[in-house]
């Protein structure tokens, strides 16, 4: 069977020859078409074509967006704010940064209608530090947008108003988290806050009543808005609704951002038949389906159970390449959609190496708040780092284990899931690997493939 087409919503002029990240160029291609319209409509109306697309957030835990608007605190009599969550902490995740450089008036498109459908009239982009020239794409696009009265005060001859505002953020993995994002914004170190209370649709920005919604999420609006929430649910698959970015990296012969209707393409036909394949001589060992966090899967294991289709219950028995690339599928098996990030790694990776690697990122990242969280991704990172070195102690294998064990559901915010998921994934799918280590000490890689220092 031929691999699917992309169905390119958010991509749909990415790649356009002589494309650039312009005004004009974007009202050439119908560009705030859309928000014209929206104006006009009662932002009620608005609400509910999201609601009725199923459109569900890009930027890593899946939830409904039109629920989340739902729950805003709307008779607080507070302003509402939008926070745009352009931070794409998470490793193996590069598409809100392409959307940012290439397209960021569909972003800032998304937003206004975003804006005027909850009667929000402050905005606040939250870049993340590393990504200076996104700023300043974003402050010129806000200007030029300010300049054409699509952004500012009585927008399109309404008299409705929002601003736009950037902030950079100075570079931390944390910030991508919602609420220790709204403390930076606020210029305050990043600690997550605890909910409850503090959910942001109640008690976020400024103690006001926030919506915060990934880069992606708030593109797709743009297109619910335009087509109706109804046709973009036919989109996609049932309750996994629309298109999504799916980043690839790692060992494929063809890495890069591939947009398709989510659930319409296997892992299988996404890794061989879009992205190439393995390298030469090469065989896939291992995915991460959706970003460092999310819990590994091993080619050659199957996946059982039973899954809804339409009324009914169907066994499923999965190999990695039949699993369909959607939230619900993803979830079923035991990993996550998360952020799109799609991670390879072929038979010349020790896994010990690629955990240390990925346990040196989480304890540098943790902010230090709980004491499972910061004390547990240290030693997780200490346990796999003296395994690499050749120091590893006989029971490292299930010290390390202990240690995950201790930290998942044990801590304020979700970086505790994120940082013991690929511990207790890894160990529990490749767990030869860790116990071969003390005896082994470094394995000898094969040819051709660099140590690790
Ligand atoms: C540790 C951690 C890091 C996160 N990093 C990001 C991020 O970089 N970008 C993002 O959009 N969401 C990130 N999230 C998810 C956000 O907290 C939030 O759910 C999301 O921005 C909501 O937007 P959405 O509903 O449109 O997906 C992170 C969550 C956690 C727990
Ligand atoms: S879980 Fe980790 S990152 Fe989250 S608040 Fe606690 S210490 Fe900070």
């Amino acid at each position: 069977m031929p691999a699917p087409q992309q169905h390119r919503l958010i991509f749909r002029h990415i790649d356009e020859p002589g494309y650039s990240n312009d005004l004009a160029c974007y009202v050439r291609n119908g560009g705030y078409e859309v928000l014209r319209k929206a104006v006009q409509r009662k932002p009620e109306e608005l609400i509910d074509e999201v609601k009725k697309s199923g459109l569900r957030g890009r930027g890593g835990a899946g939830f409904p967006c039109g629920v989340k608007w739902t729950l805003v605190d709307r008779k607080s009599g507070k302003p509402i704010y939008l926070v745009v969550n352009a931070d794409e902490s998470e490793p193996g995740t590069f598409k809100d940064r392409y959307i940012i450089h290439q397209d960021p008036h569909q972003l800032i498109e998304g937003i206004m209608i975003t804006c005027f459908a909850n009667k929000v009239e402050r905005a606040f982009i939250y870049i993340r530090g590393e990504f200076p020239e996104g700023a300043r794409i974003l402050e010129k696009a806000i200007a030029e947008a300010r300049a054409a009265n699509l952004v500012g005060p009585g927008i399109l001859g309404t008299a409705y108003g929002c601003e736009i505002f950037v902030h950079r953020g100075a570079g931390a993995y944390i910030c991508g988290e919602e609420t220790g994002l709204i403390e930076s914004l606020e210029g305050k170190r990043p600690y997550p806050r605890i909910k409850p209370p503090y959910f942001p649709a109640v008690l976020g920005l400024y103690q006001c009543p926030t919506i915060v919604n990934n880069v992606e999420t708030l593109c797709h609006v743009k297109h619910i808005a335009d087509m109706g929430g109804e046709a973009y649910s036919k989109i996609g698959t049932p309750n996994n609704t629309g298109t999504r970015i799916l980043c690839v990296s790692g060992h494929v012969q063809r890495p890069g951002f591939y947009e398709f209707e989510v659930g319409k393409v296997t892992m299988g036909q996404l890794l061989n038949e879009v992205c190439g394949g393995p390298l030469p001589g090469r065989t896939f060992k291992a995915v991460i389906p959706g970003g460092s966090s999310a819990k590994v899967l091993k080619f050659g294991e199957r996946y059982k159970g039973k899954r809804k289709v339409g009324a009914d219950m169907v066994d499923y028995d999965w190999g990695v390449d039949d699993i369909p690339m959607d939230f619900d599928s993803l979830a079923m098996i035991g990993s996550m959609g998360g952020s799109g990030g799609v991670i390879v790694m072929d038979d010349s990776v020790s896994m010990v190496e690629a955990l240390g690697n990925i346990n040196a990122f989480y304890s540098h990242e943790s902010c230090g708040q709980c004491t499972p969280c910061r004390e547990g991704s240290l030693w997780m990172k200490k346990i796999t780092s003296r395994m690499v070195h050749g120091d590893a102690r006989p029971e490292d294998g299930a010290l390390l284990k202990s240690v995950a064990d201790q930290i998942a559901g044990r801590t304020i915010c979700a970086f505790g899931e994120a940082c013991a998921w690929p511990t207790q994934s890894f160990i529990a799918k490749f767990g030869d690997e860790f116990k071969a280590y003390p005896e082994a000490k470094k394995q000898p890689k094969p040819d051709g493939v660099p140590e690790l220092v």
